[in-house]
């Protein structure tokens, strides 16, 4: 496919890629993977990454640069302890690809967090993911994320923020349109932020990998059990699928272009609700607080050693004396 337009190395990088174990983020690790990046597989099941993780072995794939970290999106909580592992392990991210998603949950139902499953699991979730390991990929050289949005995007209405893990606002297309507008909109608005803040070296864009022949549509009966024996006759393979997001992530075509939504390896037109700048903030700032990351000006937790008072007495006393200013 695009081979010829991606770096051809991709060595010393660090790569995290959510929705790991199937579909197109898998096809994503093999190619990030046989460039040479190390890269960490967030999965939600173990298991199913364990399996992944063969499987990739045995297309070639080198298993001391896989590695699997848990990571359900439904969970605020689920996906701190992820961020908290990969700090341990790495100062600097190169390479984030919020690829996991759903469509059509056949239900109604509110994550642990109390967010629609599809708003928690395809936007939220890698909001609060992209925020915390924001600080590893400044350190990068040139980080780059790339959110998978689809352009299903197009069907959405705009976001009402106030309503959108509301019962009323539920249906078996919405939720799914609205994600993956938010998606778009996520680009654009951490795009915003970091003119702002003179970030230059970390870019954002979004992009649709076309019609794919997953499992995405495994809760949809009529998608799963009549359109999808037929898929393969009109739809990309997963490797296909997975050209665009690895263009976004390894060509030096897109190098310093952000905030952009991309479709067959190119720039493409997102839905206007998404060039609505202060929508777009807005989503940013309803983002941040649901995710309680908002609190720069809250009393927050201080090293242990900071609260023996005779010990911060004594520091008074000492620098008094230092300064000679003793009565
Ligand atoms: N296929 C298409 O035609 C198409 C078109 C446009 C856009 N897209 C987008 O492309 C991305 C990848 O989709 P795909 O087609 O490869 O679908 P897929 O085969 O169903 O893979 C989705 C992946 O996301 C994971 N996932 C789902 N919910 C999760 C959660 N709460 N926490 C962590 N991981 C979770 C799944 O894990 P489990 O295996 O454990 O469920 C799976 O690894 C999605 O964002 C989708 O919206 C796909």
């Amino acid at each position: 496919m695009t081979g010829d337009k991606l770096e051809s190395s991709a060595r010393g990088k660090v790569a995290v890629v959510t929705g790991a174990n199937t579909g197109i983020g898998l096809e994503i690790v093999r190619e990030l993977n046989l460039r040479n990046a190390k890269v960490y597989m967030l999965c939600r099941d173990e298991k199913r990454g364990q399996e992944a993780k063969t499987v990739l072995v045995g297309m070639g794939c080198d298993a001391s640069r896989l590695l699997i970290e848990r990571c359900d999106l439904s969970s605020f909580e689920s996906i701190r302890n992820c961020v908290r592992t990969l700090m341990d392990y790495e100062k600097t991210i190169d390479i984030l690809v919020n690829n996991a998603g759903i469509m059509c949950y056949p239900k109604y139902e509110m994550t642990i967090d109390g967010h629609e499953m599809h708003w928690q699991s395809n936007y939220l979730g890698h909001f609060l993911l992209t925020e915390s390991l924001l600080p590893a990929m400044k350190t990068s050289t040139a980080a780059r994320i790339v959110n998978l949005s689809s352009a299903l995007h197009m069907k959405s209405d705009r976001i009402d923020l106030s309503q959108i893990d509301e019962k009323k606002q539920f249906g078996l297309f919405k939720p799914y349109y609205r994600s993956k507008l938010a998606n778009v909109m996520h680009a654009r608005a951490l795009t915003q932020r970091f003119r702002e803040d003179g970030t230059n070296n970390v870019t954002i864009n979004s992009c649709h990998p076309g019609v794919v022949n997953t499992e995405l549509s495994r809760r949809f009966v009529i998608a799963r059990y009549i359109a999808r024996p037929f898929m393969w006759l009109f739809a990309k393979t997963p490797r296909e699928g997975a050209q665009t997001a690895l263009y976004l992530a390894l060509s030096k075509n897109v190098y310093g272009i952000s905030g952009k939504y991309f479709s067959d390896s190119a720039i493409a037109s997102e839905n206007p609700l998404a060039l609505d700048d202060d929508a777009c903030q807005d989503l940013y700032n309803y983002s941040l607080e649901k995710c309680l990351l908002q609190n720069d000006s809250a009393i927050a937790s201080e090293n242990p050693l900071a609260l023996d008072d005779d010990a911060c007495q004594d520091l008074y006393n000492y620098s008094l004396e230092k300064c000679l200013l003793q009565k």
